[in-house]
């Protein structure tokens, strides 16, 4: 399945100050934040809707809505949560799941500590959030717990993806379809991003 990397200006701009490491914590959250929005709106351009009938000051129309209940979005701890308020933004009534991983330093194999899903998670498409993509060990991980609670369709949000862990989801999830806003070079030998942006979650909550 295709790999959809968002083109725009408006991304680019908002990309560069985000890798910069001159951008600050409030500011790096801002933008991660705004990247979300618009990588939901690039995922949601299919989405589910039903037709209903509402009065404009002028006149009885009809329109489309979304079925908000069809759909779940699932951060991946810690970094993913940085995503969430964007993604609030446009969607408000959005069921919240939550994967808690992280990277073993050398192995850099995913350890899970957390998770927690809405209970009717098999009815609704998901959509996972996190920022960094890099051997892809994280997000394959959170696909094959969500697949066991019975979820059949995924969509996996990221800002920054490796070509290797492109390779390695497309693999073992064929089914799983990518969007990001940029697909970098490749992993340095520390499977860290190049050029990328650092540790996201660390930028994300300051802690280094
Ligand atoms: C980062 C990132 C991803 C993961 C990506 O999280 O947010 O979850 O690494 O790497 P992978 O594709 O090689 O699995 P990390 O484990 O550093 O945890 P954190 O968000 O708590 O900092
Ligand atoms: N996790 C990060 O936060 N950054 C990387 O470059 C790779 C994994």
């Amino acid at each position: 399945m295709d790999v959809i990397e968002l083109k725009h200006p408006l991304v680019e701009h908002k990309l560069a100050i985000l890798r910069d490491k001159k951008t600050g914590t409030k500011e790096f959250r801002e933008l991660v934040s705004e990247l979300a929005t618009m990588l939901c709106y690039e995922a949601m351009k299919e989405a589910e809707t039903y037709e209903t009938e509402i009065e404009t000051p002028m006149t009885k129309m009809k329109v489309n809505k979304i079925n908000e209940d069809k759909y779940a979005f699932v951060p991946i701890l810690r970094a993913g949560t940085g995503m969430l308020d964007g993604i609030i933004n446009l969607v408000p009534n959005a069921k919240i799941g939550h994967v808690g991983m992280y990277r073993d330093e050398k192995t850099f194999k995913p350890n899970v500590y957390y998770f927690k899903v809405p209970k009717d998670i098999n009815k609704r498409e998901v959509l996972i959030l996190d920022p960094m993509l890099a051997t892809g060990g994280s997000g394959i991980d959170a696909i094959d717990l969500l697949k066991e609670k019975g979820v059949k369709k995924i969509k996996f949000l990221c800002i920054i993806a490796a070509p290797e862990g492109i390779k390695k989801m497309q693999e073992k999830h064929p089914d799983v379809q990518i969007y990001t806003t940029s697909i970098d070079e490749r992993l340095n030998e520390n499977a860290y991003i190049i050029p990328g942006l650092g540790d996201a979650g660390d930028r994300v909550f300051g802690t280094k």
